[in-house]
């Protein structure tokens, strides 16, 4: 193993009917005045958000609820639910939904304890978060990790600009997962989910850094759990243990375990947030959509690895690395296929083929302008993420 730091404080409570417990937990974190954020609608048509204010107001505590997160949640609706958060006097934040609606509870937490710093300050890097107010999640849906996460993603509209803030004050406080609360998703989430929980430890697995068997025993067995219950997951949302193992997968793809000991890559990540930042797509979509043109485009880098992820992960026989490379490649595109997940810019409508000046555009945006690179396993740059986007324009 290399050297690592782990911190992973996010009390964990698994299992059916656990959001029952919110209120009790809520007060063991000190709370007095909830904020309860959520999302479009779909905790109020199943009912969960009633109970989950039931449950808070049996503990004694306070209770406002704010809907209305959109994925890819946009800082103008953040802003909005900090300036209402203040006014209540918030002293907790609970989400209740998915990766969106976590991630502007994050930037509320942050924006209540420092009413006199603009939330998207904090995400543009030009001031830190030095204290924030504690968040727990009830999760309806696996796949952004959030709910143990250290990141949260805002888009600002004004500038299409999407990005993400790191900081171990976005780890939450607890997290209810009820594998039950996710029955009610539509297919298209299901998939969007399972390519997010696997990329979220792909983005981690292919590193240069070696010698960290454990750390990659894990990340493949994740991936093999993640690729056996997810296809049985897209064709019935009510099965509650493949639910049950996707939803755990989630959080422990994305709370820094897969990649413990390595330099991160996550440029499928940033070539994706560019496409929902520009097209608003989905964002496990996002990255289903590059993801065969990155791979094809660094494998070379280091066959070997690629060989590997192809033989442990999908049992391909191949002796030959470049060939089991590509074999683990076109296995894991099959693989997206079969979720129905679009895996070039033609299949996903919202982006579309693009034209050589819109890709050069694209490719504009992900590098900031040509002020940065993105990713390990090969860094890229303006060519190369330009080149990567060309060829997912097909
Ligand atoms: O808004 P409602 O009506 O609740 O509907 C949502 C939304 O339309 C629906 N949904 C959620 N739970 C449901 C449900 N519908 C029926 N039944 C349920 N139980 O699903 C739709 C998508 O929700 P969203 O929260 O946007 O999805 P997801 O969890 O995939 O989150 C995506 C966001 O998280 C960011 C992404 O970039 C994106 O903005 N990410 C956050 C990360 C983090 N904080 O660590 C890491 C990720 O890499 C990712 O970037
Ligand atoms: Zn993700």
């Amino acid at each position: 193993m290399q050297a690592f730091t782990q911190y992973t404080p996010t009390k964990i409570v698994f299992g059916k009917d656990t959001e029952k417990k919110v209120g009790k937990l809520a007060k063991s974190g000190g709370a007095t005045k909830v904020f309860v954020v959520y999302g479009g609608g779909s905790v109020v048509r199943s009912g969960l958000l009633d109970r989950v204010t039931k449950a808070i107001l049996d503990a004694g505590l306070a209770v406002k609820t704010f809907g209305g997160v959109k994925p890819n949640p946009r800082l103008s609706f953040a802003r909005n639910a900090v300036k209402e958060a203040i006014s209540f006097g918030t002293d907790f934040v609970l989400a209740v939904g998915g990766g969106s609606v976590i991630d502007t509870a994050k930037a509320v937490s942050h924006g209540v304890a420092n009413p006199q710093t603009d939330i998207w300050d904090f995400w543009s890097r030009k001031k830190t978060v030095e204290k924030s107010l504690p968040v727990g999640v009830v999760l309806t849906l696996a796949a952004a990790g959030s709910e143990t996460s250290d990141s949260a993603v805002l888009t600002n509209e004004e500038t299409r600009i999407k990005r993400g803030l790191t900081t171990d004050f976005n780890r939450p406080d607890f997290a209810i997962m009820n594998p039950e609360l996710t029955y009610t998703l539509p297919k298209y989430q299901v998939g969007c989910g399972v390519v997010d929980i696997m990329m979220h430890t792909l983005d981690r697995y292919f590193t240069l850094t070696e010698h960290n068997e454990l750390t990659d025993e894990i990340a493949e067995g994740l991936l093999r759990t993640v690729i056996k219950n997810g296809a049985i997951a897209i064709k019935d949302s009510h099965n509650y243990n493949a639910m049950s193992e996707i939803m755990w997968a989630g959080s422990l793809s994305h709370n820094g375990l897969t990649g413990l000991g390595a330099v991160k890559d996550f440029a499928v990540h940033q070539l994706g947030h560019e496409l929902s930042a520009k097209f608003d797509i989905a964002h496990g979509a996002s990255l289903s959509a590059v993801w065969e043109a990155w791979a094809t485009y660094v494998f070379k880098e280091k066959p070997k690895r690629f060989a590997q992820y192809a033989r442990n992960v999908w049992g391909v026989k191949e002796s030959d690395d470049e060939k089991a490379s590509l074999e683990g490649i076109e296995k894991t595109v099959a693989y997206f296929q079969s979720l129905d997940m679009p895996t070039s810019f033609g299949q996903a409508p919202e982006v579309g083929i693009k034209t050589e000046e819109e890709l050069r555009k694209m490719a504009d945006g992900c590098s900031y302008g040509n002020t940065r690179t993105i990713g390990s396993f090969k860094v890229c740059n303006r060519e190369d993420i330009y080149e990567i986007y060309r060829r997912a324009n097909k």
